[in-house]
């Protein structure tokens, strides 16, 4: 088993690079499924779930050629099958991004429901609802949501929340649908935005994309072109508050410092030095940071994928900090993570509440989920002695070579493969 070692309390600082965003990547792999003419996608992180979802569109027939570690060439030009393969499916959630995209091409789809996962059942309900209102006759057959339709027909749908995938999903089924669709309620999250910027140099016709209400012209066919991915805001956000606890200054570049407004407000509230240009974050500590609080929103509020890391830095803050959890119903396991190294966090429902301590004591422990997988490596880093964390296959997920980057910064870390 694949483990993560660290040797904790050095200080650390220097720059490291952001790669693409995971979270933008992966509906914009899947909406290639829309277009029949040649596309390239540039600074594409190079992530397991990016492997998965191209191995499904591989699946489905879509040509997919890898022409660099962060370029790839796809080709949906060729037949088109309308059932994504449970077996790649299961491992990976997002694949579920395919079902809007097959119904908008080929007026039918039969994707496998996305199984929950460790933070939470994660229903797709949604989903599915606005399928059905753009004309599709939805049922679940076998463990799989089946969508059929003569036409697509926009119309006016209004999300019982804000979801991202459902949002996405719903986007790509309407590019193609007939007449206008708005979505009302829509997720804000600039991953939104990066797609309707992808479908949109495609040729489609998206307004409204970061708001609350997007508006969708369907039209007869995309064609095909370049797209650069934004950069990842939560791994940005991640290596900031490393600097924030570590004490930097740490030079976080290739990002967009207007994508983490929320949690650059909380560092500074926390004590942090916060400096932001147009492509970077500089992040930093004189001493111990404050204790504060904070309540997990969709964008633009502080977002969940965030929780763990900022979560981890108030073990150390001076003081009683609080995070509530709105969004996923269990994205607390790093708690008993945290705890094993020394943190003292008590949780009531789905609020934390966390007294700081002096030190935290490196400790065997687990990554229990992808950012919760994060939180652990920040944990060791700034952990007095030796940290040894498993299951870093999550951490694979969602970081290109994570140890690499932060063993430049001048942390004694390294990874074993077992
Ligand atoms: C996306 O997940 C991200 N994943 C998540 O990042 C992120 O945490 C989440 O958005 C919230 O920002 C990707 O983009 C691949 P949601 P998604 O639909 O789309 C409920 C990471 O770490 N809900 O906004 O699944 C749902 O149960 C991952 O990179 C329904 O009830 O999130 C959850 O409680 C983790 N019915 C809430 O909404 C639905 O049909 C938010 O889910 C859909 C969602």
């Amino acid at each position: 088993m694949a483990k993560i070692l660290i040797d904790g309390g050095k200080p650390l600082s220097g720059t490291i690079k952001v790669s693409g965003a995971k979270n933008a990547a992966l509906p914009i792999i899947a909406g290639v499924i829309l277009s029949t003419k040649p596309v390239k996608l540039t600074n594409v992180p190079a992530l397991n779930d990016v492997t998965t979802i191209s191995k499904v569109l591989e699946a489905l027939g879509v040509k997919v050629a890898r022409t660099s570690n962060n370029c790839y060439e796809f080709d949906a030009s060729g037949k088109i099958s309308e059932e994504a393969p449970y077996e790649l499916v299961k491992t990976m959630r997002a694949s579920f991004f395919v079902m809007g995209p097959l119904l908008a091409r080929l007026k039918k789809a039969r994707v496998p429901l996305p199984g929950g996962c460790a933070i939470g059942v994660r229903p797709v309900n949604i989903h599915l609802k606005g399928f059905e209102e753009l004309g599709a006759k939805v049922s679940i057959e076998s463990g799989c949501a089946v969508a059929i339709a003569d036409r697509l027909i926009g119309t006016k749908i209004h999300l019982d929340f804000p979801s991202v995938g459902a949002t996405e999903n719903l986007i790509m089924a309407a590019t193609l649908a007939e007449g206008e669709t708005v979505i009302e309620n829509a997720a804000q999250e600039p991953e939104i935005v990066d797609l309707a910027e992808f479908l949109n140099a495609l040729g489609a016709k998206i307004k409204g994309a970061g708001g609350p209400s997007i508006i969708v012209e369907g039209v007869k066919e995309l064609g095909g072109g370049t797209y650069s991915i934004m950069p990842d805001r939560i791994e940005a956000g991640t290596f900031a508050v490393l600097g924030a606890m570590a004490g930097g200054p740490i030079r976080v570049e290739n990002c967009n410092p207007n994508h983490l407004l929320a949690l650059t407000a909380k560092l500074r509230e926390m004590g942090a030095s916060i400096e932001c240009g147009n492509d970077y974050i500089i992040a930093g500590s004189e001493g111990r940071l404050k204790a504060s609080e904070v309540k997990t929103l969709p964008y633009p509020g502080f977002p969940t994928d965030m929780q763990a890391q900022l979560m981890t830095a108030m073990c150390l803050a001076e003081g009683t900090s609080s995070v509530t959890e709105t969004i996923f119903e269990n994205r607390f396991m790093h708690v008993s993570e945290l705890s094993r190294m020394g943190a003292n966090i008590n949780i009531h429902e789905r609020t934390a509440v966390i007294h700081g301590v002096k030190a935290l004591e490196g400790a065997p422990v687990a990554a229990t989920d992808l950012r919760a997988g994060a939180a652990m490596v920040l944990a060791g880093l700034v952990a007095q002695g030796h940290t040894e964390i498993s299951q870093i296959y999550h951490i694979d997920r969602g970081y290109e070579d994570l140890v690499g980057r932060i063993n430049r910064l001048g942390a004694n870390i390294t990874r074993i493969e077992g």
